[in-house]
């Protein structure tokens, strides 16, 4: 009855598409460990715990969702979800993102062993969205020496120039 028992997921994990193996390393539940650094000329510094689920069913793509929370209340701030994409025997990647302030964004780059590096092509938002408005978000996943997955956001608004917004490192569990 439900469309998800069509997924793999009550028979068997699904097998990996070839294509999307060499960003095999980001796949998993990550919990940040520890507490991310959010940054930004306009923002007093400020730190937040993220959840991370970067999943597959076979295809070749992956699925990703981040969730932000507020590091004392626990309450919910910053989400995204989408997917990524790799172009079949290239090292080219597609990060597609909505985020629950209203963005919708469209990056593109590359994965070199386990870091991959992508820059906004297109970024679309609602009309009422916050200003002051995102125009380039540039991000790097790398998988560090101790098993560790961290991110790195850096972005251009409406008054600022590209400069680091978040910093944080997750591990598996
Ligand atoms: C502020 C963009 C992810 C927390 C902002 C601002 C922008 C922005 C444009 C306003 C900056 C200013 O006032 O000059 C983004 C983008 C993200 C992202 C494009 C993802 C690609 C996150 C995440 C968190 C976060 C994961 C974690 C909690 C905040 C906070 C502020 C802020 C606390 C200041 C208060 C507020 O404006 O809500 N962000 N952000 N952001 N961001 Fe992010």
């Amino acid at each position: 009855p439900y469309l998800s028992s069509l997924l793999p997921f009550s028979r068997e994990p699904p097998t990996m598409n070839p294509v999307v193996e060499p960003l095999s390393w980001m796949l998993g539940t990550w919990l940040s460990d520890p507490p991310g650094s959010g940054t930004f000329p306009t923002l007093q510094p400020f730190q937040y715990l993220e959840e991370v689920y970067i999943s597959h069913v076979g295809q070749p793509v992956l699925n990703f969702s981040f969730n932000a929370f507020h590091p004392d209340t626990r309450k919910p701030m910053h989400r995204e979800c989408g997917f990524i994409r790799l172009k079949p025997d290239t090292n080219k990647v597609a990060f597609v993102s909505a985020q629950n302030t209203g963005i919708v964004e469209v990056e593109e780059g590359e994965v070199n062993g386990q870091e991959l590096s992508i820059t906004s092509h297109s970024i679309a938002r609602i009309s009422f969205a916050k200003e002051p408005h995102v125009e380039q978000i540039t991000r790097k996943f790398r998988l560090n020496s101790e098993g560790k997955l961290e991110q790195t956001v850096s972005m251009a608004t409406t008054t600022q120039p590209m400069t680091q917004h978040l910093h944080i490192t997750y591990k598996k569990v």
